[in-house]
């Protein structure tokens, strides 16, 4: 880990042969919370990226994309679901990557609208859904939705070579300061954000049959993943792969701290006019 311009960066991390989490945040990583801002690159005989961050920390992206993989050599680009903090550099990216493929589906198409700037030709575009499945030349990827989401058109991806699950925003926790690996984190705090975000993310869950919620974590759990990973999480590997999907099966009714309202605000605001 060093600081680049009062930052905290790690290095990509490689997780499983050949499959890599690139790391990064919003703002500084000082607290009091910081949110991860991931991406995945799977350097298969056809290599993958995975999600594509958010524009402001474009040139981190880019760099850490690039120290993993050629430019000329993406040959895809798998988007696992249209908000700002997954699709904020795929324009550019595409750009960048005259030989890559976007994979996205028809829904994301309409939804993304003019902010879509790929060409829609054959070569550019290809729409997957739940259940497809991806040839990436030596391995076959299988596309999974996780159990959490909060986009409708959110899938997942299963590598089955590795047993590395990519959860778009499923299984994931703010962190007091960036670390690499879940296992770093306090474990309370940890599980406490988990049932946390899964339930900003996707607060309808309570609502929902219980029963048929719990088939939606049995499908990952039945992949036996051996790390999870994605947008806003450390490393989710070892034995924190099943206490994280043992967590989001009581996520949509445990006990969480509520959203900051207008009263905190007021608070900062308040504190602004005083520095003012
Ligand atoms: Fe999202
Ligand atoms: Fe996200």
């Amino acid at each position: 880990m060093h600081i680049i311009n009062d930052k905290t960066r790690f290095a990509p991390t490689e997780v499983a042969p050949d499959t890599f989490l690139a790391q990064d945040h919003h703002g500084e990583g000082t607290g009091p919370v910081s949110v991860g801002l991931n991406t995945m690159v799977i350097r298969a005989a056809e290599p993958i990226v995975v999600d594509t961050g958010v524009m402001e920390n474009r040139r981190q992206y880019l760099d850490d994309v690039f120290s993993l993989v050629d430019p000329e050599d993406i040959r895809w680009v798998f988007i696992s679901h249209d908000d700002v903090d997954h699709t904020g550099n795929l324009n550019a990216l595409m750009e960048l990557a005259p030989n890559a493929t976007a994979i996205v589906d028809w829904f994301m198409v309409e939804r993304m609208g003019a902010t879509l700037e790929v060409p829609p030709e054959r070569w550019r575009w290809r729409w997957v859904q739940d259940g497809d499945t991806i040839d990436v030349g030596d391995r076959t990827l299988h596309v999974v939705r996780p159990p959490v989401y909060d986009s409708g058109t959110t899938r997942g991806l299963f590598d089955p070579t590795t047993g590395v699950y990519w959860a778009s925003d499923a299984f994931a926790s703010p962190m007091q300061t960036p670390v690499r690996y879940v296992a770093e984190l306090d474990a309370a705090a940890w599980r406490e954000g988990v049932h946390t975000f899964a339930q900003y993310i996707s607060p309808w869950l309570s609502v929902v049959d219980e029963a048929k919620y719990q088939r939606t974590v049995d499908r990952i759990e039945a992949l036996s993943p051996r790390a999870i990973l994605g947008c806003h999480s450390a490393v989710v590997d070892g034995p924190h792969v099943a206490q994280v999907i043992e967590a989001t099966r009581v996520a949509p009714w445990a006990e969480v701290a509520p959203q900051p309202d207008q009263t905190v605000l007021d608070a900062i605001h308040a504190t602004l006019d005083r520095a003012a």
